[in-house]
């Protein structure tokens, strides 16, 4: 078994007591939510040469933890991460990595800081485990809407109607679509999650959970490090601002989860409100792809859009110190 310290390591935290929730301006609230939670370990928490813990994105678990950075700080048991597969931890989850805070040793509660963290977990277990057990993407919440996995059967009214709807598929490579199309598109995303493979999310409304969209990725080469994006929501929703928040939700977690240096996507070039999209979230337009794809029988030209990661994490930093 890898040892707890590995980078790639699959690690569960298990919370120990209530979970301390940074509501903003100094507000806490508690929560007794003792849900374990998954976080692959990416790197080292080092100050000089003193290793004081790891750190890693969440990679499933309470929705709470989505798209954020688990850090574990201490032992309190006298085991020693580098070696130990159990071991008990603080633990802060956010949006960052931890630093040291001089003025304590880092096993008191105050001897780390982690900047602008929405929330903390006070202390819990940490173990190692093979690999993640989700076969799912995680439910990330977003401003009215959600993403979450699609569900087979379940989805597949909602989908087919609003994919049937020609508006929908005017600008896009779609085939023609049919009912079975539409349980082969849900059958693929839940089997590329399943293999631990990136895939696509559905997008409901936080009031009904009903799917009005699915944004996520029809491809990804884990060797080359790139995923293709991809997206489509009911024409009700459109012009809201709601796939934004969701692409925007997608990126941040995938550059999270350190699998994915760029990701792309190919745009028809008569598709402005899409390239729009794309423009907004900060990626690229690289170049136009000549007959591209073959839409219903019809040539067309496409554009590729690419955001990279490093883009990405500099456009993070740069509107953090702008708040
Ligand atoms: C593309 C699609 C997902 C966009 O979803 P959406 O929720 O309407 O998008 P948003 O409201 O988040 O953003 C749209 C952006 O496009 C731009 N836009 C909107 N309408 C536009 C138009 N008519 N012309 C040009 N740009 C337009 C705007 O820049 C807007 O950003 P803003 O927030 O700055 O105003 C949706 O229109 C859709 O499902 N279309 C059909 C399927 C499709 O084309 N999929 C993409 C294939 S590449």
């Amino acid at each position: 078994m890898a040892v707890i310290a590995d980078i790639g390591t699959v690690l569960r935290l298990t919370p120990q007591d209530d979970l301390c929730l940074a509501l903003g301006d100094g507000v806490y609230d508690m929560c007794d939510d003792q849900t374990p939670f998954y976080f692959r370990v990416q790197g080292h928490l080092y100050d000089g040469q003193l290793f004081y813990g790891l750190f890693g994105p969440v990679l499933s678990g309470p929705s709470r933890y989505a798209g954020l950075i688990c850090n574990i700080l201490v032992r309190t048991d006298a085991t020693d991460w580098r070696k130990e597969t159990l071991s008990q931890v603080n633990f802060k989850v956010g949006p960052g990595v931890v630093t040291r805070n001089h003025h304590h040793h880092f096993g008191h509660p105050d001897g780390t800081c982690l900047e602008g963290f929405p929330r903390i977990g006070r202390f819990g277990m940490a173990e190692v485990v093979g690999a993640p057990p989700s076969t799912h993407p995680p439910t990330i919440e977003l401003d009215g809407a959600r993403l979450r996995p699609l569900r087979i059967v379940a989805d597949a009214d909602a989908l087919y109607a609003y994919l049937r709807n020609p508006a929908v598929t005017e600008l896009t490579s779609y085939p023609v679509v049919s009912e079975s199309l539409v349980d082969a598109m849900i059958d693929r995303a839940a089997s590329r999650w399943a293999a631990g493979e990136l895939g696509k999310w559905g997008v409901a409304l936080q009031h009904d959970d009903q799917l009005v969209g699915t944004c996520g990725f029809n491809e990804w080469s884990p060797v080359h490090r790139w995923a293709e994006l991809a997206y489509d929501l009911a024409q009700p929703h459109w012009g809201k601002g709601l796939m934004r928040q969701a692409v925007a939700a997608v990126l941040q977690w995938t550059f999270r989860q350190d699998q994915v240096d760029r990701v792309h996507a190919y745009v028809r070039v008569d598709n402005k409100r899409s390239a729009g999209l794309l423009d907004r979230v900060g990626f690229v337009r690289e170049g136009c792809l000549r007959r591209y794809r073959v839409c219903r029988g019809h040539p067309h030209d496409f554009y590729i859009y690419a955001l990279l990661r490093s883009d990405w994490a500099a456009a993070q930093q740069s509107s953090r110190k702008a708040t």
